[in-house]
């Protein structure tokens, strides 16, 4: 826990500080806490999964009497776990012990008789509660507590991190505000298992996964939720059944490609979305992108969810990047710093285009961090070299083997702290040969680039892919310049700052407001100032702009 002087100094309460604690701390995901022994990422996935799998979603009215709402829940088996939160009202996710409490909830409960409109009845896990006496509320009712589901705005982030004691404290502090609560990633697998029975509908056995950003370790609150419609297991547990000289396949459509079978599937996925999904709005198909996909927002969770299928190389690299996250703690909070820094800068952006992505600044940490002396993270050939027989995976022809124990990994022997780390990474990306050399995670070594897109980030298992093919140069050059001047604030910081003149933005906060990078006679103008004056007069132009401007809460 954060000294006690600091909560009481910060603007939020410290009820609500420490709740935040709490949610963060309990995250299965959380890596922040140094080298305990970590599950899988199969096996994180498979318990959220089976939790999420006897888990309901209630609207609520808006008061309510939350001990008679459990005991009116509990009379169709014990309830494991439950939180409330607000989007589009109330709503309380409830995890039952037994998936069978779930059934019997669904069999008490009636499909809506509507006015003028018609209901298409589906028996899903979303539920409306209604109070019998609306008119007549008991004093029992009242507002409910709610789990918080929104990154803090950009004013208090700002505030927080000039409470801080240091850099490396600023750092450790972003993470802690900005990464996915334990609620908020349960809320996230129960929306998976939501839309799978959708799904299941037609593809009966089908699995929806959850991948990305929500579970590899570097999800932002109020990220997307990415999901993966997997199936492959289909027809699977029948094959070794066969004996005997027959053998039995199930009489199927054929279509003249993969491709096409997946834009078949997601287009009509797409359909039951949107006629039938409750709470499913705003579905797009966007079946002619290189990985297809249906877009939509899930209204009772909030999440703006992409789904995918015949995207397990996706998955694959999900696992990598978790076992990257977990590996040294350093990892998280260095990601999270970078890309709030880029966001604030307008660097990444929730519309797609020739902006840099948060995955290929994620890769960029990663090598940055490999190319340490002695490095921090291992390069993925050295973990492809540490996996046993279990870990192999070839998928489409590509090796994705690496070892999956966290365990098996030796920690690395390197002790520089975060401060020095976020000044390095600005110094080496802002002086990086982007002209000639690839960054590649597999080898842990620039290479000579294979093509002439301005900046190229190998795929770590499609090596023939460059993932910020969409990158131009002009977004580049303005990555750049930023990172030039980001270590130029941090250097000139050192020599300017007293350590106890801290009331204005000072380190990670100062590099969080609004650059001059882009003006050059401002630059200039600028750069004659000291630095603390330059940082006030920052401050008051963030001030005027509106600080909500600085990071954005979409995630992106
Ligand atoms: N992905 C990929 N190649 C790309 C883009 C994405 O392999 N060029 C995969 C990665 O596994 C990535 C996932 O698709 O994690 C989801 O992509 P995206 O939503 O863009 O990135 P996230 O990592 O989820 O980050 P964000 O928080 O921005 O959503
Ligand atoms: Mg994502």
């Amino acid at each position: 826990l954060r000294p006690i002087h600091r909560l009481l100094s910060c603007p939020r309460t410290v009820a609500a500080e420490i709740k935040r604690e709490e949610q963060s701390s309990g995250s299965v995901e959380t890596g922040s806490e140094g080298r305990t022994p970590k599950k899988t990422f199969s096996e994180v996935q498979k318990e959220r999964r089976e939790q999420a799998q006897r888990t309901v979603l209630i609207h609520c009215p808006n008061k309510i009497s939350v001990k008679k709402f459990l005991k009116y829940l509990s009379q169709h088996g014990p309830i494991n776990n439950h939180f409330f939160y607000e989007s589009f009202g109330l709503y309380a996710v409830v995890e039952f012990c037994q998936k069978e409490s779930v059934t019997s909830l669904q069999n008490g409960t009636r499909t809506p008789s509507m006015g003028t409109e018609a209901a298409i009845p589906f028996r899903s896990r979303v539920f409306n509660l209604k109070t019998k006496n609306p008119s007549n509320p008991t004093s029992e009712q009242s507002r409910v507590q709610c789990s918080i589901h929104a990154p803090p705005s950009s004013k208090k982030l700002l505030e927080l991190l000039c409470y801080a004691e240091s850099i490396d404290d600023q750092l450790n502090t972003l993470l802690k505000e900005l990464q996915l609560t334990e609620e908020n990633t349960k809320l996230r697998y129960l929306t998976c298992s939501l839309i799978e029975d959708i799904a299941a509908a037609y593809f009966l056995d089908c699995t929806v996964r959850p991948f990305g950003s929500s579970v590899n370790s570097f999800g932002k609150l109020g990220c997307d939720l990415d999901m993966f419609l997997d199936l492959d297991e289909i027809g699977k547990f029948s094959a070794n059944k066969t004996s005997g000289n027959f053998l039995m396949e199930f009489q199927v459509k054929n279509v003249p490609s993969e491709r096409m079978a997946t834009q078949k599937i997601l287009s009509v996925i797409g359909e039951c979305l949107d006629h039938f999904g409750p709470g499913c709005v705003g579905v797009q198909k966007i079946l002619n992108a290189r990985c297809p996909l249906v877009r939509f927002s899930h209204q009772a969770s909030g999440f703006q969810c992409d789904l995918t299928t015949n995207n397990r190389i996706a998955l694959k690299s999900s696992e990598l990047l978790y076992i990257y996250g977990a590996l040294d703690s350093r990892v998280r909070a260095l990601v999270f710093s970078i890309r709030c820094w880029a966001r604030a800068h307008s660097l990444t952006s929730s519309i797609p285009g020739s902006w840099i992505t948060n995955f290929s600044l994620t890769m960029m940490v990663i090598f940055f961090l490999q190319r340490r002396s002695p490095p921090i993270l291992p390069t993925l050939d050295s973990l492809k070299t540490l996996a046993d027989a279990e870990d192999k995976c070839v998928i489409e022809g590509h090796n994705c083997t690496f070892v999956r124990d966290l365990n098996k990994i030796k920690p690395s022997g390197n002790t520089e702290t975060l401060e020095l780390l976020l000044k390095e990474f600005f110094e080496y990306f802002g002086n990086f040969a982007f002209n000639k050399n690839s960054i590649n995670i597999r080898q842990g070594r620039e290479q000579n680039k294979p093509e002439s897109s301005p900046l190229h980030i190998q795929n770590p298992f499609e090596t023939s892919l460059n993932i910020s093919k969409n990158v131009s140069q002009s977004q580049l050059q303005k990555f750049v310049e930023l990172a030039r001047e980001s270590a130029w604030i941090l250097n000139q910081e050192d020599k300017d700052r007293p350590s106890s003149s801290r009331s204005q933005p000072w380190g990670l906060a100062a590099l969080l407001l609004p650059s001059v990078v882009n003006s050059a006679s401002l630059a200039k103008r600028v750069r004659k100032k000291p630095a603390s004056e330059r940082i006030k007069s920052l401050l008051e132009s963030i001030k005027s702009s509106g600080p909500e401007n600085a990071t954005s809460t979409n995630g992106k």
